[in-house]
């Protein structure tokens, strides 16, 4: 279908859009365990309004929009009161977990070529760091060195050690990582980087929040932030557990030095001088907007709240899996994700089980290996996990009847 001859009315341009929609996983209802997260109607009402209002205005230069510069610092700032950066922190606005990741890889680059002159750089980093790792390699030219981890599902700090030369810029743990849920050991590996003064990103794009909020709830928290010796970096993703609007994530370095690194700067060109802090050019202050309208509406009592409603139905869904004899959870979550697998993979396609899930309105990740289904719980779940259980419970039932097989599917998609 191409473009229409004459425009349509404006009613019909939304009837259409919505109908478009007709199919989409349910996610304000809290059928999404992956890609949406909801806090109530009432904060996405607040996220939507605020992106509506700076929607066309562009982040790419803030001299001309003094409002989304103070945006960008009031965000920033709250953001490095959660990971205690204390008053050298610094940091920029991404629009999401790639941007934030990609850019930890480009600081570490950089920072290598000027301060040791490392022409050929790799990063050590476990296999369960998240897959923009891999992206950011590829774009800026690193080698990942991908480290096993260990029967936990935790990073191998002796392993990662002795995978470290002089090249490696980089290495990275996660706070939780996606794939099982559970955090990395911080202090260890960043201890690594502090002793030979690298960089050491902490990828906190899922649980930056989750964490902060935890530990004020009295959670036993092993350290995973700028408390850490050694720790010189931190993405956190507001559009998840922020319960923001898509396109807001927050790359913090420990000081203005290094995030001098991540930035980009020419003048090699007929169009003056040109800066990007980050991957793009021009970006809509509609997300920064929305990080900081919500952030002001929930306020500290409103992510505590929010934490306290999503571990919870975290540990009731986890309870409820390992309660099924058929699947067998990975890992106990340290935040709000978790992920299981069958308990005898012979007896049980787990990717059929997702298929039957989704013919119920339920969508979660497949992952692997192992072939696992991946669940990210959050505030919208506090009351559908009894109803998620039940469908789960089903379509087990299913496809054992059936000896059904599924696909694997991807975390992506590339068309
Ligand atoms: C641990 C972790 N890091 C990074 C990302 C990438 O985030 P985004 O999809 O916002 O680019 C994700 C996404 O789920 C993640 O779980």
């Amino acid at each position: 279908m191409g473009i229409p001859q004459q425009g349509m009315a404006r009613d019909d341009v939304f009837t259409a859009l919505d109908s478009f929609k007709e199919g989409d996983v349910r996610w304000r209802e809290g059928n999404a365990f992956t890609l949406a997260y909801n806090a109530g109607a009432d904060v996405v009402a607040v996220a939507e309004e605020a992106y509506r209002r700076f929607a066309t205005e562009n982040g790419l230069n803030t001299d001309a929009f003094p409002s989304l510069k103070r945006i960008q610092n009031d965000v920033v700032g709250i953001v490095g009161d959660w990971l205690q950066a204390g008053p050298d922190g610094a940091g920029f606005l991404t629009t999401g977990g790639t941007e934030s990741l990609l850019m930890a890889v480009k600081a570490s680059r950089e920072r290598g070529r000027k301060e040791r002159n490392v022409q050929q750089p790799n990063v050590v980093l476990p296999t369960t760091a998240h897959a923009a790792f891999e992206k950011g390699c590829y774009y800026f030219g690193l080698e990942s060195r991908r480290i096993p981890v260990g029967t936990d599902w935790r990073a191998d700090p002796d392993a990662m050690a002795a995978a470290i030369d002089d090249n490696t810029v980089l290495v990275v743990g996660s706070a939780p990582q996606y794939p099982q849920g559970v955090v990395d050991p911080i202090a260890d590996i960043a201890a690594l980087a502090a002793e030979r003064d690298i960089n050491c990103h902490v990828d906190a794009c899922m649980g930056g929040v989750t964490l902060t909020y935890l530990a004020r709830l009295g959670h036993d928290i092993p350290a995973w932030n700028f408390q850490v010796p050694g720790v010189t970096s931190i993405s956190v993703d507001l559009h998840k557990f922020g319960y923001t609007a898509k396109g807001a994530s927050v790359i913090m370095h420990r000081n203005k030095r290094l995030r001098a690194y991540q930035t980009f700067v020419t003048d090699n060109w007929l169009g003056g001088l040109y800066g990007s802090s980050a991957v793009l050019g021009t970006k809509s202050g509609g997300p920064w907007a929305a990080a900081w309208a919500v952030m002001h509406y929930l306020g500290d009592e409103g992510y505590l709240r929010l934490t306290a409603a999503a571990r919870d139905a975290c540990e009731r869904l986890a309870a409820a899996i390992d309660a099924i004899p058929e699947l067998a959870l990975r890992a106990q979550p340290e935040a709000t994700l978790l992920a299981f697998g069958a308990a005898d993979p012979e007896q049980l396609d787990v990717f059929a089980v997702a298929d039957a899930l989704w013919r119920r309105g339920w969508y979660v990740d497949r992952q692997g290996p192992p072939a696992s289904l991946h669940c990210t719980v959050n505030a919208v779940h506090q009351h559908r996990i009894d109803d998620f259980v039940a469908d789960l419970r089903a379509s087990i039932a299913e496809v054992e009847a059936a000896s059904a097989q599924g696909q694997q599917g991807a975390y992506g998609t590339v068309d």
